[in-house]
């Protein structure tokens, strides 16, 4: 029988200690310490049953190992696809972290059973069998292919997933599993390190992909130690505002593309839906001829899309105005605020200000400041801004049109929409555009004569 010991573990690095420390001698962060009770590993649960480290494999030449195509598989998912960088690597292990009821293990559970692999494992440590065919029945795919199991420990699962040897591997959720060779609970740090890195051992040598779903803390970071995010190939997060539709899949880290892809998902009655054409979606028709509404040019890492900006200026009822943002940075909005004030002599000090980025998405890109200025601006005079116009500038303390990167991708999704005028900041003159009218415009005092006169 293995002793068990009593250690207190970083939360944040994963850093052990036999007395509670208030900061971390490892990575600094304080009162990041939890108490463990925790159980050498027996000599034979050490070498694991799928390890062959100790046979050893002989170094190689870098220039012998081959690459083929097949070193990817097709999620049949071309949103996922990409975020990943052109598909699931074989042997990588993915992390998708997101709230509660966001679509994780829906967005899972989908991917295994549109998969064209003839083999995918979908192991649940948080719902019964019967739960999960219901919710495959509510995505309206039955897959012969997909196999399910209800299990939460780590050694047993990975016996049956080395039976069955499947294309790839889903666990939901890591937090629920736990290595008979701990005697903590399921869920703490050195339970999560312990049942990652057999996944990830298991991953690796037999070349079985590995999806990891993970609870995240109230700040927004996936529970368990940040050890857990170095140990695997890539992490996700899948975002958004429960109250709308749609879901964003963003990428944290990927050791096989960039983190710069994002993918876009509505949660409809039959599961998460790959939206084909951003911008048609998160831009209304049906709000022309109203004042406070303009429509930007935003990127999402390399990725261009319209959103409309919507803004309700009206005299405060109270002495302190408020000031309200949804969607976008609400020291951003004060700040524009400011310049607006101080700069372009507009009063808004005795004005309530409300801001929302249409769809429920949270826009950092700040290049959408003029659209919102303009959106201000329009609902403070109450005048509507004119159809089919796109903005696309950041705003400067001084008011003035700050240059902004990837330009002609904005302008290409502009004229794709079918705009036909698009106000950019003066310093990115050097673009042209054979259908879109380029207003060039130097600071946002210059921003009410081209728009309401
Ligand atoms: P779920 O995948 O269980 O979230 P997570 O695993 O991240 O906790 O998603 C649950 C939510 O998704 C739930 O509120 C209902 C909604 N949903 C739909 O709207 N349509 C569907 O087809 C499915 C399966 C879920
Ligand atoms: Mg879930």
């Amino acid at each position: 029988m293995a002793k068990s010991k009593t250690t207190y573990v970083c939360g944040d690095c994963g850093f052990e200690s036999l007395k509670w420390l208030g900061k971390c001698p490892s990575c600094n962060s304080w009162n990041s310490f939890v108490e463990e009770i925790s159980s050498k590993p027996n000599e034979k649960h050490t070498i694991s049953a799928f390890s062959n480290f100790s046979t050893g494999s002989l170094p190689k030449k870098i220039s012998d190992i081959n690459i083929n195509a097949e070193s990817r598989i097709d999620l049949e998912d071309i949103e996922l696809n990409r975020v990943l960088g052109g598909g699931l690597v074989k042997g990588s292990v993915v992390l998708v972290g997101g709230e509660p009821g966001i679509g994780k293990s829906t967005l899972m559970l989908q991917i295994a059973i549109k998969s064209k692999c003839s083999k995918v494992l979908y192991v649940s440590g948080e719902e019964s069998e019967n739960q999960i065919k219901l919710r495959a029945n509510r995505i309206g795919i039955l897959n012969d292919n997909c196999f399910l199991l209800n299990e939460t420990n780590v050694q047993s699962i990975l016996k049956k997933a080395d039976q069955l040897l499947p294309d790839f591997l889903i666990i939901d959720s890591i937090q629920t599993l736990f290595s008979s060779n701990l005697d903590s609970i399921s869920g703490s740090v050195s339970q999560l390190r312990e049942a990652t890195s057999l996944l990830v051992q298991f991953a690796k040598e037999k070349q079985v992909p590995i999806f990891l779903i993970g609870h995240v803390t109230k700040q927004g970071t996936i529970a368990g130690p940040k050890l857990l995010e170095h140990m695997v190939d890539t992490v996700l997060h899948l975002e958004g505002d429960g109250h709308h539709i749609f879901r964003m899949l963003r990428n944290f880290k990927n050791r096989f593309g960039n983190t710069q892809e994002l993918g876009i998902y509505e949660m409809n009655k039959n599961g998460l839906n790959v939206v084909k054409n951003p911008s048609e979606s998160l831009v209304s028709s049906t709000t022309d001829n109203l004042s406070g509404i303009s429509v930007a040019s935003m990127t999402e890492g390399i990725r261009p899309f319209l959103i409309e900006v919507q803004a309700l200026v009206s005299t405060a009822a109270y002495g302190t105005p408020q000031r309200s943002s949804n969607g976008f940075d609400s020291k951003r909005l004060n700040m524009l605020l400011a310049v607006l004030e101080k700069r372009c002599g507009f009063l808004l000090a005795t004005k309530d200000v409300f801001l929302n980025i249409a769809g429920g998405i949270h826009v950092d890109d700040t290049a959408i400041d003029l659209a919102v200025v303009a959106s201000i601006l329009s609902s403070n005079i109450d005048i509507p801004i004119q159809d089919k116009i796109v903005f696309a500038g950041e705003v400067g303390l001084t008011g003035e049109l700050r240059q902004i990167p990837r330009i002609n991708q904005r302008i290409q999704e502009a004229e794709k929409l079918g705009y036909s005028k698009c106000i950019i900041p003066f310093m990115n003159n050097k673009i042209s555009s054979k259908n879109l009218d380029l207003i060039y415009c130097k600071s946002v005092i210059d921003l009410p004569k081209i728009l309401f006169s």
